[in-house]
């Protein structure tokens, strides 16, 4: 099996549920609260280890409760931050509203997950020549981005890089990258397309012909759309009741890391993902809304396909 690493944030996610979202100015009141660990990171780590990856996670943690808390969940979870960073900084936190949709509006204080730089990834490099596949998100600063895929490109490791939160990518980054998910968002920001405006298909291509070997394209409640230079395979989604889709795409990078680490083909890998992030929006939260690989494996067994009359 592969070694996984992932470099990444950590947050302590405050999650209120609400009708609606409110209005600039207005003050309503929410319906239940949870407090639970997030951070796109973290949840992409945690995802591949609970469904079955062999990982390592580098985050920065801050010097206060959160980061306290934080810690003692990894080892809880048994997941190796063995080489992480505590910095004497606020811990990541994110303020998320979900409504009655199950859609979200999230607000994230970066904190220690800004401490993660460059500098620090020179003095344990050696963890990506570890390494298989390195996976990466945009919330560490976008120097340190670059420098791990720099490295790792430079080793001859594969590197899944998750654009999210949606930004512009150097010319020379993007061809670096083995792997490449982004949602709508994400590849209309990076291709500077519109999905409107040429399709799904056409704004894939954009990407790949940017320079990224192979490129995913989430599609929420459709599926995914997934095509390199020798196949292309459209998944659809499982149709699920969504109560909250936060990390659903973190679950679905995740899910995907692990498969490929199995050596799994890519239809088979794709579909995997795309059932771990359906069991994950029917559960509140984004680290505990993660399933098991055992789960995701009965789902997959026991799924029915609604009729629609
Ligand atoms: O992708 C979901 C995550 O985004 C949350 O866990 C929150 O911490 C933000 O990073």
């Amino acid at each position: 099996m592969e070694k996984i690493l992932v470099i990444g944030s950590s947050n302590t996610d405050l999650i209120a549920t609400v009708k609606v979202f409110p209005a600039a100015g207005e003050t309503i009141t929410g319906k239940s609260f949870l407090q639970a660990m997030g951070g796109k990171g973290a949840n992409q780590a945690v995802a591949a280890h609970k469904l079955g990856g062999k990982v390592k996670f580098i985050t920065c943690l801050g010097k206060d409760a959160n980061g306290q808390n934080t810690l003692n969940y990894y080892k809880e979870e048994g997941l190796d931050v063995s080489s992480s960073l505590i910095a004497d900084v606020p811990s990541g936190t994110a303020i998320i509203l979900v409504d009655e949709k199950g859609e979200n509006c999230i607000v994230i204080t970066p904190g220690a997950n800004n401490m993660l730089s460059s500098e620090y990834i020179l003095q344990v490099e050696e963890e990506i020549s570890a390494s298989d596949l390195v996976v990466l998100q945009m919330e560490i600063p976008y120097e340190t981005v670059k420098t791990v895929c720099e490295l790792a490109h430079r080793m001859k490791k594969r590197v899944m890089l998750n654009v999210a939160p949606a930004r512009q990518l150097d010319a020379d980054l993007i061809k670096k990258i083995d792997i490449l998910v982004v949602n709508e968002t994400e590849a209309e920001t990076i291709s500077g397309e519109k999905i409107e405006a040429i399709g799904i298909e056409a704004i894939v291509d954009a990407l790949l012909a940017m320079g990224a070997d192979t490129v995913v394209l989430t599609l929420g409640k459709k599926g995914c759309l997934f095509k390199n230079n020798e196949i292309a395979h459209f998944i659809p989604a499982f149709s699920v009741k969504t109560l909250d889709s936060t990390a659903a795409g973190d679950t679905f990078c995740g899910a995907l890391a692990a498969e490929i680490s199995r050596g799994r083909d890519w239809e088979e890998a794709l579909k995997f993902a795309t059932a771990a992030s359906a069991i994950c929006v029917t559960r509140m939260g984004a680290q505990p809304s993660i399933p098991t690989e055992k789960e995701v494996r009965e789902f997959l067994i026991s799924y029915i396909e609604p009729v629609i009359n």
